[in-house]
């Protein structure tokens, strides 16, 4: 979602922020902002839009050392350029970025109203701007910190002074904020992506935290003010990581990347031995795995779907009972927590507000919730009792790819060990094992022929709605599959189980609205062919995701995507692939903004 930068030090600081800021365009958002120092007072400049709308109205020579900027994804007030982000107050000495809701701002907006403030948009954030002018009596940060103290909401901001040519001050309370440590030049940001050109070594800021930066030092206190000691940690990613390479999308790259990244997410995790995996973050020992009884899995989107796979896989192989959820569902409808159940929360940015507000929920109501989790140093990677990075790199495409099957291979790992602990074979895991490490070679194949989906999603991508069906383990493959057309091509799209089709979605069959069947060669390989009949009799297009050489198939599909044969648990992997393709490729095809859908974000960090 919305996206901070601030910097202070010798560089021009327009320059370092309109950098920042589009290295931040893939959290998602509806306009931008920057405001830096001058001589003559701050040179405030805000555009609707594309940040290429902005670009074109920033002065060539840029000005000041000191600044901020935003990309906003609106919440409060429409997407205008006086709602577009830094903000300031009434003197126009002191501007504002903010990331984040304040839920008590009209009462806060009233009574300053009443004091004589004036107010230039419709924001949340503007109030804030106007608390601290009127808490200001010469020291910055004493003036933020009682802003704060009379906040309510969640905020990520930085704010400048005129007054305080090399100041800024940052705080964060419920949206990511951290610190980037230069030679003679500090950053704050809402994330690495914006920072990582200049530097990698970075300090995370905890909620209620409020750090004061110049360009050689910083000082970080609690709402209290008290000092708060902080570690230097160092950026795991090079430069390149954050950058499209030789491809002309971030999703392509990250699509191609992942018989790597799962390759990664294995990596000393595998113990051939012993037929096991170790999951050292998991902060659990044997006797506690076993104990657990019941398995639940809470996420969002994409990550919701492969919490789907991980748990019947769980209860195939590892017996365990175990389900996943919605967050947003789990946390308002007073879940009941059970003695032996172990909670995960699997999240690709860990900052998904509806993740982490369930995962906060079950915390507090004695749960431990385990956090599956990519970016490092992530509030739900900070705050679970445990648990796995998935390393799949910065995943910067709105539409999560990558990440998804990294998940899966966390889970994966995750199931043989609690499959082993219980009634798994040694042998049995040794198969799994053998399976799952072939899995990234498996995926290099299906690389080799990916021009046939690009033909195919020319073929298929000016239908208005599609219809993804998979069963078992691939049925939540079928959802993420459809889940990835509509995010980025647009066209209509939902995934459901293949049996189920006949009660209700076959009254959509028609020649406009094509199918695509997920068919594995497993023991529902001929239900799956009963089902494809089913459709092709009332005259609907079939697109089948199949292994090579299904005769079967190959006989009522329309067009058929081949993959690699593999054991039954191994398909999602190899069947999400195409499918992301699919998408990847209709998108194109219609001229989509692949990388950067519209209303979509990133990491969704409000409820
Ligand atoms: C947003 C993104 C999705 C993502 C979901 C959950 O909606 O657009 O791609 O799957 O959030 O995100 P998370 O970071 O928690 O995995």
């Amino acid at each position: 979602m919305c996206g901070i930068i601030g910097y202070c030090g010798k560089k021009a600081s327009s320059e370092v922020l309109l950098e920042g800021l589009k290295r931040l365009e893939y959290r998602g958002y509806d306009s931008s902002g920057i405001c830096v120092d001058s001589p003559e007072g701050f040179k405030i400049i805000k555009k609707t839009g594309k940040l290429k709308n902005l670009l074109s109205i920033v002065p060539e020579r840029p000005f000041g050392h000191n600044g901020i900027g935003h990309t906003r994804w609106a919440t409060h007030g429409g997407v205008t350029d006086a709602n577009a982000h830094p903000h300031t107050d009434c003197t126009g000495k002191i501007s504002i970025v903010h990331n984040g809701i304040i839920e008590n701002y009209e009462t806060l907006r009233r009574l300053l109203k009443e004091k004589g403030h004036t107010f230039k948009s419709d924001t949340d954030t503007e109030v804030i701007a106007h608390l601290i002018e009127s808490c200001y009596k010469g020291n910055l940060t004493k003036a933020v910190l009682e802003a704060l103290s009379l906040l309510k909401g969640t905020y990520g901001l930085v704010v400048m002074h005129q007054d305080h040519p090399d100041v800024l001050v940052g705080a964060r309370n419920g949206s990511p904020l951290i610190m980037g440590i230069g030679d003679g030049e500090m950053f704050l940001a809402s994330d690495a992506a914006a920072i990582i050109s200049y530097t990698k070594q970075v300090i995370y800021l905890k909620d209620g935290e409020v750090v004061t930066v110049t360009p050689d030092g910083f000082q970080t206190v609690d709402l209290d003010e008290k000092a708060v000691e902080k570690d230097i940690d160092v950026v795991e990613w090079e430069a390149e990581a954050y950058e499209k390479g030789k491809y002309p999308y971030f999703m392509l790259k990250e699509i191609y990347e992942q018989s790597k990244s799962i390759q990664r997410g294995m990596n000393g995790r595998i113990d051939m031995e012993l037929a096991t995996g170790h999951l050292g973050g998991l902060n659990m020992t044997p006797e506690e795995l076993l104990k657990v009884e019941r398995v639940v899995i809470i996420a969002a989107g994409t990550s919701y779907h492969a919490g789907l796979v991980a748990a019947l896989l769980l209860e195939n192989l590892a017996r365990i009972p175990a389900h996943a959820e919605i967050a947003s569902e789990i946390r308002y409808r007073n879940p009941i927590i059970e003695k032996n159940t172990l909670y995960f929360a699997i999240s690709q940015s860990g900052e998904t507000a509806d993740t982490l507000y369930a995962m906060r929920e079950l915390q507090r109501k004695g749960a431990r919730v385990l956090g599956i989790c990519n970016v490092v140093g992530s509030t739900i990677a900070r705050e679970s009792d445990g648990g796995v990075y998935i390393h799949s790199g910065p995943e910067i495409a709105v539409a999560s790819t990558k990440a998804f099957t990294s998940q899966l291979t966390a889970m994966y790992i995750f199931t043989l060990i609690m499959a082993r602990l219980r009634s798994m074979s040694y042998e049995d895991g040794s198969e799994f094992i053998k399976e799952l490490t072939a899995v990234p070679a498996k995926i290099e194949k299906i690389f080799r022929n990916v021009e046939n989906i690009n033909i195919i999603a020319k073929k298929y991508c000016h239908t208005e709605s599609f219809l993804f069906l998979g069963r078992g383990l691939n049925y939540p493959v079928a959802m993420e599959g459809a889940l990835k057309l509509k995010e980025i091509s647009y066209i209509h799209a939902e995934g459901f189980s293949a049996a189920e089709i006949k009660h209700g979605p076959i009254a959509l069959i028609n020649e406009r609205t094509p199918s695509l069947f997920l068919v594995p060669d497993d023991r529902l390989h001929d239900k799956i062919i009963s089902n494809m009949k089913e459709v092709k009799s009332r005259g609907g297009k079939i697109i089948a995701v199949a292994v090579e050489n299904d005769e079967a198939v190959k006989g009522i599909a329309d067009d058929v995507i081949e993959i690699p044969r593999a054991s039954e648990y191994m398909y999602p992997f190899l069947m999400s692939i195409p499918l992301q393709f699919l998408a990847y490729y209709a998108a194109l095809e219609l001229g989509r903004d692949v990388d950067q859908p519209n209303n979509l974000a990133k990491s969704v960090t409000v409820e």
